[in-house]
């Protein structure tokens, strides 16, 4: 079966490639990117040369684009997204952009050519704040709080209204928090990480008791290959790793790990908005499609810290360019930016 796989040089995009194309079936993946500064080739190398895989530089807004490359392709599975949420606060309209119009797009696009099976990927924070206690399913209400996650809600119901209304074949998963190999270092768990070993601080949103569901790549990856294989057409599929966790002892956790002291936490001012907890309830994933994360939030947490030790070079080249400047704006003047913007900042221009 020929993919479509948006966003593949992505963190989870190119985690995916990778474990489908191990999994020694007839898949065929072409790899549709954009190559914004967060899709790095490079994640790739190792399959480059691989006769199932081929890539194609291109825009999910550029509807001629997609068409050519999804030309031929029996699925599609749609991770390509603007994925921050700082950056969504700072600067929404390319997330709007790519999240709502460019998947807006690629649903058209299917749908004229008649994709068999479309795999929309979808993010446990469109659920928004979830009280103590208390975990989501897929029919809990969508209250998403920032541009991102409003985003991603956006192109949920997009989706699901191309179901209802023209019988589309999609499916759709929301995730927890992701990590492991090749996360790009502006996401909490790998700018924690790098700076511990490099002896930087670690800064701290407000009091660092937001909790996050810890799920490790590999694992989600091999949700969306059920879901994709298996999953009921219409059908939404939680997909989480059953590790909540306080951002502040995570935090703590990783220094401990690295064997760094706790003098390198710096506390900052919270992110507007900021979400305090997110929870799945994950059964129906386990029960439709017998999926359970395999990789302890201990285990993974290891084998994470050791790739970005041994894999400084990636790391370099990752840094240098346009995260370098973003990241002296953004997290080292932190109480000046992101506040400033949300509160009392600048008009937007689009
Ligand atoms: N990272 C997480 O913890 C997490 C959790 C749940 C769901 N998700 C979702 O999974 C998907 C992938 O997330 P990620 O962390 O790998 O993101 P990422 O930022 O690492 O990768 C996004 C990829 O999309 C590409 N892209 C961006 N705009 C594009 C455009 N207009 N056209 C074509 N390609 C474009 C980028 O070049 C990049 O390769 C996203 O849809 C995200 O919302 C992520």
């Amino acid at each position: 079966m020929k993919i479509l796989v948006t966003g593949g040089a992505g963190f989870i995009g190119s985690n995916f490639i990778r474990q489908v194309l191990a999994l020694g079936k007839d898949y065929v993946i072409v790899n549709y990117d954009k190559l914004t500064y967060a899709g790095n080739l490079e994640n790739l190398d190792d399959v480059a040369k691989n006769p199932a895989y081929s890539f194609a530089k291109g825009d999910i807004c550029d509807a001629a684009a997609v068409e050519s490359a999804m030309n031929g392709c029996e699925a599609v599975v749609h991770f390509a997204a603007e994925s921050h949420v700082d950056r969504s606060i700072y600067e929404p309209a390319p997330v709007i952009e790519t999240n709502v119009t460019g998947t807006f797009i690629l649903l058209q696009v299917a749908r004229k050519l008649n994709v068999r099976r479309f795999v929309h990927i979808s993010t446990d924070e469109v659920y928004g704040d979830m009280d103590a206690g208390a975990f989501a399913d897929e029919n809990s209400p969508l209250q998403p709080s920032s541009p991102y996650s409003a985003s991603k809600a956006s192109s949920d119901l997009l989706v699901r209204s191309y179901v209802r209304t023209f019988g589309f074949p999609a499916v759709l998963t929301r995730a927890s928090n992701n990590y492991g190999p090749y996360q790009f270092p502006e996401k909490f768990l790998p700018l924690m990480i790098t700076n511990a070993l490099d002896d930087k601080p670690l800064p701290i949103y407000g009091d660092g008791k937001q909790q996050r569901d810890w799920l490790h790549v590999e694992d989600h990856c091999r949700g969306i290959v059920a879901v994709l294989e298996r999953g009921r057409i219409g059908e939404v599929y939680n997909i989480g790793g059953q590790d909540i966790v306080e951002n502040l002892t995570m935090a703590k956790a990783l220094l401990r790990v690295t064997g760094k002291p706790e003098t390198l936490l710096s506390y900052v001012k919270d992110r507007p908005g900021h979400d305090r907890r997110y929870a799945l309830k994950c059964d129906k994933i386990e029960r439709e499609l017998g999926w359970k994360p395999t990789i302890s939030l201990e285990e993974g947490l290891r084998q994470t810290i050791d790739w970005y030790r041994s894999n400084t070079k990636w790391m370099a080249r990752v840094r240098d360019g346009e995260y370098r400047s973003y990241y002296e704006k953004y997290y080292e003047n932190r109480d000046s930016s992101l506040h400033a913007i949300a509160q009392t900042g600048p008009k937007p221009s689009l």
